[in-house]
This record gives C-alpha cells, sequence and structure tokens, in this order.
C-alpha cells in the first residue's frame, strides 16, 4: 500500500508527546490501516522530528523514538549507498513515512523453485506512506546521489525484535539468517548489511 499524506496543520500539542500519548492507548497490536493513520498525523510536525536525526558513515542508522510491548517507532536515517538486507518483518507490520529524500523499495516474491525474485521496485518520495506485512520480503536502499540523504519515520507493530535476512547474491526463501535488534531505548544502535 502506497499513499500521500496529507500536508494540514492542525495542533499545536508536541508531535512527540502527542503520538507517544496516542500509541499508549492502544490496547493490541495496531492493524495496517491503524498505523497509515498513525503516520498520516506526522508529516505536518516533521521538523520535531529532526532532534532524532543520526547518521553513520558505516550503515544506515535506527534512531528510537517511541517503543512499548505493542508499537515501535523509529526514525531511521541513510546516507547515500545505505541499504537493508533482503529481509521479511517476522510477524510485524510495519509503515515508513518518507520523511525527507527518496527511497527505493524492491519487493520480492517466492518463484516457483523456491527462489526470491524481485517483483516490485517503488520510489518513494518525501511524504508518501508505504506498508509492508508479516512476510512480505523486501529492501529498503537510499541510492541517491551523494549528498541526498534519506530520512524515513517506521512505525512496527507489534516491535520488530528479529527479522529473516536472506542473501543478496542466492535469494532463495529457504536460505536465511536471523538478526536479533536491540531492545534498548538508548536510542541509536546499527543493523550490519
Ligand atoms: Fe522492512
Amino acid at each position: 500500500m502506497k499513499s500521500r499524506a496529507p500536508q494540514a496543520h492542525t495542533n499545536e500539542t508536541p508531535l512527540i508527546e502527542e503520538v507517544c500519548s496516542t500509541i499508549s492507548k492502544f490496547g493490541s497490536a495496531l492493524s495496517v490501516e491503524q498505523i497509515h493513520s498513525l503516520l498520516q498525523t506526522l508529516p505536518p510536525h516533521a521538523q520535531e522530528l529532526a532532534s532524532f536525526e543520526r547518521f553513520d558513515d558505516i550503515s544506515y542508522c535506527r534512531n528510537r523514538i517511541f517503543r512499548n510491548d505493542l508499537v515501535d517507532l523509529l526514525l531511521l536515517c541513510w546516507k547515500p549507498g545505505q541499504r537493508t538486507p533482503i529481509h521479511d518483518h517476522s510477524g510485524s507490520a510495519c509503515g515508513v513515512y518518507i520523511v525527507r529524500g527518496e527511497a527505493i523499495e524492491i519487493g520480492f516474491s517466492p518463484s516457483g523453485v523456491g527462489l526470491l525474485i524481485p517483483t516490485i521496485c517503488n520510489r518513494l518520495q518525501q511524504g508518501e506512506i508505504t506498508i509492508s506485512v508479516d512476510s512480505d520480503a523486501h529492501m529498503v536502499a537510499n541510492f541517491a546521489p551523494q549528498e541526498k540523504d534519506l530520512v524515513t519515520l517506521h512505525c512496527y507493530s507489534p516491535p520488530l525484535d528479529s527479522m529473516r535476512i536472506f542473501s543478496e547474491h542466492e535469494t532463495f526463501l529457504h536460505d536465511y539468517g536471523t538478526v536479533t535488534l536491540s531492545a534498548s531505548t538508548s536510542g541509536y544502535y546499527h543493523v550490519e548489511p
């Protein structure tokens, strides 16, 4: 699912405080529609997200904004050339809002012989939202020229504590490893490519 968020400014309550309060009231994991709706509330205040921006020369950075048992909200910062491994979401739904820059999302599907093959390529521009669920295998990247950073806001529900990652050379569905993601609220860590 891919759409563009509205640009109206409607509320003077600080973004982060308002969003965290909203998230805290959910009693169960969010549906795709609820994730989409939540992300739509954020764009008018995107400048507030700047305090969470942190980049790294080695890998894209996952900067935590909020986490509880049901939702993990992160700001991801990507320098040109940085990308995720091919991965799925192992039981979690993920909404991505493009705060700044252009994201390339390549979706993979298993062929009849089990080989994962690229089937979708989305160019996501500032203001667009895309949702991935559970076993969707994809890769997200900043393939922009030098100096054009990418900043994306990710909402996972339930939080993504691990994910299957697939080889970039032989992308067979049965050929994957698992990476464990830190549940720390320190707000900053890497996932090595
Ligand atoms: Fe993903």
